[in-house]
């Protein structure tokens, strides 16, 4: 599975992003065993706290679907600076995968790839 796939399947969803209060659009893209991927957007709330963030929004959607083996995120953000996981999304992740790949890309395609780790 190469990131330029998770790159897109994150970009499918990211006219579904709920973000009235920031504008700041970010969807993400997650691999998961046997070449699943399950995407997510950030799913904003007027009570800003209860925001759900990109990342979360997609673990929420494998775990649902019976799969928690997760190999890389992809997270793709609207803005000039890429968007890294938050705190929260960190140990939503880890949870799952300490080493998770975290692969941070601009619409202009910029990358930035760390393990979580
Ligand atoms: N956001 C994400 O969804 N993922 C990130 O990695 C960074 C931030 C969202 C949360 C909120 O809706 C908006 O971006 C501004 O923080």
């Amino acid at each position: 599975m190469y990131e330029n796939d998770l790159v897109k399947a994150a970009f499918k969803v990211r006219s579904r992003v709920h973000a009235p209060y920031s504008k700041f659009s970010v969807c993400a893209a997650l691999l998961a065993e046997a070449g699943n991927i399950f995407t997510g957007c950030n799913v904003e709330n007027a009570s800003f706290g209860l925001t759900i963030c990109a990342e979360r929004s997609a673990v929420a959607a494998a775990i649902a679907e019976g799969k928690k083996d997760f190999a890389t995120i992809v997270v793709v953000s609207d803005s000039d600076a890429s968007a890294s996981p938050c705190g929260a999304c960190r140990q939503v992740l880890a949870e799952f995968n300490p080493e998770i790949k975290i692969v941070a890309s601009l619409i202009s395609g910029d990358m930035q790839k760390f393990n979580l780790s």
